[in-house]
């Protein structure tokens, strides 16, 4: 049914109307926005005629109820056969209501809360009518020094496909049409955009086919598995062939081989970027590369707009292309229910009882929470209600917490350490300062802060980067903490009082300055709207860290990209031994990162203990269980993260060290015991072989069952 009414709505559009279709201008080129004063000029720089914004099929980056009816209506009382626009944004960790950044979420590695959250985003937009998000971004990252790494959630692919189907879950619901507090989802950034040679943000992609299907697409496939509506081309190169102009992904791999008839987008302007990529002489070649590969909207520039009809008309590209493409967006129209009612879930009232309220707001407290990663604890804390706290640092009094990505998110309105402080402590008991600005200090900033640090007994440092530090365009080639900030803790430390550092930050960083000067470390990412309230309550132990890092925190930035699933080398570095020197090692710093994937401390500490196989062989039909018995052993309650790693010992092509094949979160009273089981299955076992068959191989594997990617049970087993 639905299939036949689009089928008899194309008939009726004329080509400039179905070309039209697969333009996406941002919102101020539409009457009816408010800003709409600035249409002529940008139009015109575009070569963009009025026409096709007014046939136009989708909006990008409007947002709020009475804007967006008011560009709907604008738009309807003008496009011949009625067809409503599509508003697409940028919904990614939270609209007004900000949760902690992808890889702060990433370390809840808490599935329910992450669905949660997107659920929320998507109530909060949907109201303010959104239909479709441009998230989950689910591009594996290896490589601190890209700036993108903040929006995903890791390095690595099963947990970032566990991670890809909870967000799209808790986007899109069920069902699009009758749940109006939805949106769709759109993943990205296909593909392997995590991969861009030296963390530099847009470059080359280079990697072998094996890899690519190994490590980075199975995050997108997992969320397309979940009913992903779209995928969104990325900005690099995948063999030598820009994503956005690549046949192979799209139509062999997306189309064909996967089964995906929803809708592809470029990238913001990514079509055009075939040009400079030297793949297209000019615009006119761009459309027909990106159209002939797959993409069906081109976001903001205009080589389908000006180009797609001659180049139909004089035969080069064939109608059906842009047949099928007008097809997808339509039932995407459809699916959301925009043809019975365009302005879907926007509404005026909703968004005012909604939007940031405090159910909401306790979500991504309690997300925040679990966000957090402790990396370091020699009984700093958690702090004490009876002692005196200096707390110092950019961070301090700073709303910069929500991280890249939070554009309709308030600074004004987010929890700043010192008021989630303030919650807990009376004004006498903590003092505050600043002691330097993020990149730079003044004199006088850091002697207020000495001054009030000789006053404390605890000094709290709030550091880390402006958040416009990471995000799209934010590579760094230095992953320390400015400068300044390092001099701030050297100087503070010549006092000799017990010191914490909690950490803003959208990247893995160097460390080194800060970790081995101070007595306690808190990595809180960017925390979101809550942030202030939910590190003070780790602070004070009034709840207790459970974040485990899913992405390594290297020794420092020489050694990246470094990940734990790696390969051995066929000379692999022992470093109790130390005869051997030509063997796979650096000469100045160690081959392991400074903390490991899957790391992160609690208030107590877990045993592990009694693990067991139930056989020592499986096979296809016959999966084996693997127990292991954990104990909380201290006084306070807490979560552990139990992780289980496979290896395969030989393989017909080289396989990782140890890859994580299943993990569960679980909840221990003080003194309190469990067993926790896993089931270990054939299927985890396969991989790409040399033809890239996706099989599995009998032989010897090790289970490993633990805390972190580095300790674990070691429990060997057959395939057979
Ligand atoms: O969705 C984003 C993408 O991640 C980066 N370029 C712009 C797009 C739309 O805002």
């Amino acid at each position: 049914n639905l299939t036949s009414s689009v089928h008899s709505l194309l008939q009726q559009m004329t080509l400039e109307e179905k070309i039209a279709q697969f333009m996406q201008l941002a919102t101020h080129f539409y009457e009816g926005s408010f800003s709409a004063g600035q249409i002529t000029g940008p139009m015109e720089e575009m070569g963009i005629r009025k026409e096709t914004v007014l046939n136009s099929g989708s909006v990008l980056g409007a947002s709020g109820a009475r804007e967006i009816r008011s560009i709907q209506d604008a738009h309807l009382k003008e496009n011949r056969l009625g067809i409503p626009l599509v508003m697409m944004a940028d919904i990614v960790h939270g609209f007004e209501t900000i949760f902690p950044v992808p890889l702060g979420i990433g370390c809840s590695w808490n599935m329910e809360l992450a669905e949660q959250s997107a659920q929320v985003a998507a109530k909060e937009a949907a109201v303010s009518g959104i239909h479709v998000t441009f998230a989950p971004m689910v591009d594996l990252v290896r490589d601190p020094r890209w700036g993108r790494v903040v929006e995903s959630t890791g390095e690595d692919p099963y947990l970032n496909g566990q991670f890809a189907r909870a967000f799209v879950r808790g986007f899109q619901g069920k069902d699009l049409k009758t749940d109006l507090h939805r949106v769709a989802a759109c993943v990205k950034h296909f593909a392997a955009y995590g991969a861009a040679e030296g963390g530099r943000d847009y470059n080359t992609v280079n990697m072998s086919e094996r890899e690519l299907r190994e490590n980075y697409l199975p995050a997108y496939k997992a969320a397309l598995d979940e009913g992903c509506e779209m995928v969104m081309t990325s900005f690099n190169t995948v063999d030598g062939i820009p994503a956005s102009g690549n046949a192979t992904l799209m139509r062999h791999l997306l189309r064909d081989e996967w089964g995906f008839d929803g809708v592809i987008i470029s990238d913001w302007g990514a079509v055009k970027e075939l040009i400079p990529h030297g793949v297209a002489a000019d615009e006119a070649e761009a459309a027909k590369k990106a159209i002939q590969a797959g993409v069906d909207i081109e976001m903001m520039t205009p080589c389908y707009a000006n180009h797609l009809q001659e180049l139909v008309e004089s035969g080069v590209v064939a109608e059906e292309l842009i047949d099928e493409g007008v097809i997808r967006i339509l039932q995407l129209k459809k699916k959301l229910g925009l043809f019975e009612n365009p302005y879907r879930g926007a509404d005026e009232q909703q968004e005012k009882e909604v939007v940031l309220c405090a159910e909401h707001r306790a979500v991504a407290r309690e997300l925040a929470e679990k966000s957090c990663v402790m990396l370091k604890n020699e009984g700093a804390l958690p702090l004490q209600k009876e002692q005196k706290v200096a707390l110092i640092g950019p961070f301090a009094e700073s709303g910069d917490i929500l991280g890249a990505w939070s554009w309709h998110g308030s600074k004004e309105k987010a929890m700043k350490l010192a008021d989630g402080l303030r919650m807990k402590l009376d004004s006498a008991q903590l003092l505050v300062g600043q002691g330097c600005d993020i990149q730079t200090g003044t004199e006088k900033q850091l002697e207020d802060a000495l001054r009030i640090a000789e006053q404390a007994d605890v000094l709290v440092l709030a550091l880390g980067e402006a958040s416009s530090m990471s995000g799209e365009a934010c590579s760094r080639s230095d992953i320390r903490l400015p400068q300044v900030q390092l001099d701030l803790v050297k100087r503070l430390k010549e006092l000799g009082k017990p010191m914490i550092a909690v950490l803003f930050n959208g990247r893995p960083l160097d460390l080194h300055g800060v970790i081995d000067q101070v007595d306690a470390v808190l990595e809180a990412w960017y925390p979101g709207t809550e942030g202030g309230a939910a590190v003070a309550n780790l602070l004070f132990g009034d709840s207790n860290p459970s974040g485990r890092l899913t992405m390594s925190i290297p020794f420092s930035v020489g050694q990246v990209p470094v990940y734990y699933n790696h390969f051995n080398t066929g000379r692999p570095y022992y470093p109790e031994d130390t005869e051997s020197h030509y063997v796979s090692k650096y000469l100045d710093i160690p081959n392991e990162p400074l903390l490991p994937f899957g790391f992160g401390l609690s208030y107590t500490t877990f045993s592990y203990s009694d693990a067991t196989l139930s056989e020592n062989t499986l096979t296809k039909e016959q999966p084996i269980s693997l127990t292991v018995k954990v104990k909380n052993n201290g006084k306070l309650a807490g979560e552990e993260v139990v992780q289980v790693y496979i290896q395969d010992l030989v393989g017909e092509v080289v396989r990782p060290l140890k890859e994580l094949k299943a993990f569960k979160r679980i909840h221990l009273e003080p003194g309190e015991k469990k067993v926790v089981s896993f089931t270990i299955t054939e299927e985890q076992l396969r991989y790409h072989h040399a033809n890239l068959d996706f099989t599995s191989d009998p032989g010897a594997f090790i289970a490993y069952v633990g805390p972190n990617s580095e300790e674990g049970i070691a429990l060997p087993f057959e395939l057979q």
